[in-house]
């Protein structure tokens, strides 16, 4: 295998272990408020991991269930008195929501001073003009700003490489492209209307796939050396968890390379504990 591994579990350890020595240092009290809505089972995971992360660093985590049949003013509602809660610094609603449920809506409903997962529109737009920066106030999506340490992690130089994004959502492909436009990268989105996908892919420098979609990226569609991110968190054939890659084949090729698991998953949540921490040191601003 000529790939190193990139390892998200390690990285996102080392963050995580700095942020519970600045809670302990500063003796701060830390809440994040996590909403789930309905029953996603892959959703109850997630937050379940989030809990965890939260112990680790010493956050308190503030669980709240709402049902599938919830009314999008209820939701609206909690997060309102979420808002209004002193001790809640950071305020994440997981996604997938139910159907009936406007993702915009929710999302424009949570304090810009909590908005921890960068959902809000104001925002977004702050990431495209590069409005954020090492004291800045701004909070960066937590996907992407996890899939930066872990291309940095590689030693790689952003500046002038050629970055294909493989996926345009609004959590994921779309910040990360403006996040690796603003370090001046040449960048390409790619998404599932693409003609030659792998024509496309082959260019990249650096590769990032958030699709969903097992073994859509295959070794001959990776340059020779490409630093490849696997965002996608897909079940294959037999139930078990991997990316958008078919990893082993793609780091025949592959410079460096995420697993999945233990490679971007663990470094969202991460990024997810620093925002919230930095909001509570923003929050009587
Ligand atoms: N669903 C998948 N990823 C995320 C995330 O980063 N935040 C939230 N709120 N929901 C998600």
């Amino acid at each position: 295998m000529a790939a190193k591994i990139l390892d998200g579990n390690a990285l996102a350890k080392k963050i995580k272990t700095e942020i519970a020595a600045q809670i302990k240092r500063d003796n701060l009290e830390v809440g994040l408020a996590v909403v789930l809505v309905g029953n996603d089972p892959a959703s109850r995971v997630y937050v379940d991991h989030k809990k965890k992360d939260c112990d680790e660093c010493g956050i308190i985590s503030h669980e709240y269930r709402l049902p599938a049949s919830a009314t999008q003013n209820q939701v609206i509602e909690l997060i309102q008195a979420l808002n209004a809660d002193s001790e809640i610094n950071g305020i994440l609603i997981q996604q997938p929501f139910p159907a009936h449920i406007d993702v915009l809506s929710v999302n424009e409903a949570v304090s810009p001073y909590k908005d921890v997962d960068a959902f809000r529109t104001d925002t977004v737009g702050k990431i495209a003009v590069g409005d954020y920066g090492a004291d800045s106030t701004t909070f960066l999506p937590c996907t992407p700003a996890g899939v930066m340490e872990l291309i940095r992690s590689s030693g790689t130089d952003i500046c002038g490489k050629e970055c294909v994004v493989v996926g345009r959502s609004n959590i994921v492909g779309k910040p990360m492209a403006l996040m690796l436009l603003n370090e001046s990268a040449t960048v390409t989105v790619c998404h599932s209307k693409t003609a030659d996908l792998g024509a496309v892919t082959r260019r990249a420098d650096i590769l990032v796939s958030a699709v969903g979609r097992a073994r859509l990226i295959t070794a001959d569609m990776v340059k020779p050396g490409a630093v490849v991110i696997d965002v996608g968190m897909n079940r294959d054939e037999n139930g078990k968890l991997c990316g958008d890659a078919d990893t082993a084949a793609v780091a025949e090729v592959a410079g460096f390379i995420t697993p999945v698991p233990g490679g971007v998953g663990p470094m969202t949540r991460a990024l997810l504990m620093r925002n919230t921490l930095n909001a509570k040191r923003h929050s009587h601003e």
